[in-house]
């Protein structure tokens, strides 16, 4: 027995009766800030080099990112070289802030504020450690102590923001603080530092900075996250002279969850990166944030419509891998196996069309593919686990084969049963090789050879149908002749020649095909001998004849199985 877990402590909850989050529900998107190149980028094995830096931050621009942390100027000359970069490289686009993070240190304050020189848009956010365990082990001080160096850093902070503006009247700065570790710090303690760094920065309901509020490691489960944000904004004295941002980790696997809850609870912006990279088990994702809120009708503004490049730029300048069930992203999301959800897919996804559908309501899809730049082919991959329904949704998504619902289940069988021969899942075109095989040509023992269809006037206004043809069966040619109401009657009449007589006529259904340049008939014909029903296909420029041929083929079916 592990008694291991004897050493752990539970979570305590914070006390708040009266909450207010859980009957919120969202509908307006946060601010997003990337820390993907600060946050992210210090949790690399290989840390980004300047020109993927920069490759990065551009991508991010181009997803719609308006506040972007781009490093930390002042803790190496490879940070503080690339804010140059983008700065003199006139990078930065005008409607974007950058973001550089500082600890609340004199020395590395006042280098940040030489490497913002010239920026237009700057967020300078610093922070320092306020967590119960950090004071007690690392910092051995008091929460004065703590309030002190938070309160000096904000001081100098706002001094040295007048001296650059005096220099400089242009450019906008604004402050934003992080009690770093706050989700480890008493909620309490977390209200005072904060009122008292808002103070000393001067901050106004006009001139508001940004409250942080990071769950630094995750430690809790998203609703007591939630509560201690709720617990910020009701207890805030200066709360209007705060913009509230969360920055959730993902510890506990459940940064999502934890900053859906947050914003419910009040905050109104989120700090987080793409596919979630960042420290250990990584920053919240804001992708899949962003995905969240677009498929509740919300729109998020941030552009993934073109997943698989933002996926690409990604991979290659992280040297991080997306998984294959990666919300939104990985390469298995929009897949069905099982045949149940491809059937229930194809379904949806017609009765969408049929009916016009403005609205997106698939099973199994909750979000449609093409919005994240994705198609449809891949949305059904056929192993033996595929039902009816998924083989006749690849002939009919990739072929244009419109496979009567009758014909599913007979149709599913063989390519299942190949599925489980081949021991692999098979590719559309493997499919389409199957029903070649198994319907179009299948040219024996009967062969038509010849035909001719030609229509009579009966008398009293009805018309009648002629059939003449030959048709070679084991080694023999023979002719053949029948009158019917129709080509299927006449032509079911001409087999009795052949001795052909048991078959009944089930359905029929046709529908034309495009066949390169030009296009054909293709006819589903449903037949009965004794308790069984089979299926036939047949194909020709002449849509009777493609139904004669369906005959045929149904009936060499029966005969060779
Ligand atoms: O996770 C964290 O606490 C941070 C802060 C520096 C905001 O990254
Ligand atoms: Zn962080």
């Amino acid at each position: 027995m592990n008694e291991g877990y004897r050493k752990y402590r539970a979570f305590a909850p914070i006390h708040l009766p009266d909450r207010t989050w859980p009957e919120k529900t969202l509908r307006k998107a946060p601010t997003w800030c990337s820390v993907d190149l600060r946050d992210g980028n210090q949790a690399l094995v290989t840390p980004m080099n300047p020109a993927q830096k920069v490759e990065f931050f551009r991508m991010l621009t181009a997803v719609g990112f308006k506040e972007i942390e781009v490093g930390f100027p002042a803790s190496s000359e490879t940070e503080y070289a690339l804010l140059r970069t983008l700065i003199e490289g006139e990078l930065i686009p005008e409607d974007v802030t950058i973001q550089v993070l500082v600890q609340a240190r004199e020395h590395l304050i006042r280098r940040t504020f030489q490497a913002i020189r010239g920026a237009k848009n700057v967020i300078v956010h610093f922070y320092n450690s306020t967590s119960t365990l950090q004071r007690k082990v690392v910092f051995e001080t008091d929460m004065q102590g703590v309030i002190d160096i938070a309160v000096e850093g904000a001081r100098l902070i706002r001094s040295l923001t007048e001296e650059l503006l005096r220099d400089q009247p242009e450019t906008r700065i604004r402050y934003e603080y992080s009690p770093e570790s706050f989700s480890g710090t008493e909620v309490e303690n977390s209200v005072l530092i904060c009122d008292q760094v808002l103070e000393a920065l001067g901050a106004s309901p006009e001139n508001k900075a940004i409250i942080n509020l990071p769950n630094t490691v995750e430690l809790c489960t998203p609703n007591t996250y939630a509560d201690q944000v709720e617990y910020v904004c009701r207890n805030l004295r200066h709360r209007d002279s705060a913009v509230i941002s969360i920055h959730p980790h993902n510890d506990r696997g459940t940064a999502i969850a934890a900053t859906e809850l947050g914003l419910m609870a009040g905050a109104q912006r989120v700090e987080g990166t793409l596919f979630g990279n960042g420290e250990r088990t990584g920053n919240v994702d804001i992708m899949v944030l962003a995905m969240n809120l677009y498929s509740q009708g919300v729109d998020s503004r941030l552009d993934f419509s073109h997943m698989n490049h933002i996926k690409k730029v990604y991979e290659e300048c992280t040297q991080m891998a997306v998984g294959p069930r990666h919300p939104y992203a990985g390469e298995l999301v929009f897949t069905a196996f099982s045949g149940s959800h491809q059937d229930a897919i194809n379904k949806g996804i017609r009765y969408r069309e049929e009916h016009n559908l403005p609205t997106w309501e698939v099973p199994y899809l909750p979000i449609d593919p093409a919005d994240l730049g994705r198609q449809y082919e891949p949305i059904v991959r056929i192993n033996s686990q595929s039902g009816k329904g998924g083989a006749a949704f690849v002939m009919s998504q990739f072929f244009g084969y419109q496979l009567p619902r009758a014909m599913h289940p007979e149709f599913g069988a063989l390519v299942k049963a190949a599925c489980e021969r081949a021991g692999r899942e098979l590719s559309p075109q493997e499919v389409f090789a199957i029903f070649q095989r198994e319907y179009l040509e299948i040219l024996h023992p009967y062969h038509l050879l010849t035909y001719r269809i030609f229509e009579e006037n009966a008398g009293q206004g009805q018309v009648m149908v002629d059939f003449e043809g030959v048709i070679r069966t084991h080694r023999v040619n023979k002719e053949v002749m029948g009158r019917g109401n129709g080509p299927i009657d006449a032509f079911f009449n001409a087999l009795r020649a052949l001795g052909l007589t048991e078959y009944e006529f089930v359905s029929y259904s046709e529908h034309a095909v495009a066949t390169g340049a030009d296009s054909k008939a293709v006819s589903y014909i449903q037949l009965r001998r004794g308790d069984e029903t089979f299926f036939g296909v047949g194909m020709d420029s002449n849509i009777g004849i493609a139904s004669i041929k369906g005959i045929l083929c149904a009936i060499n079916r029966d005969t060779v199985r």
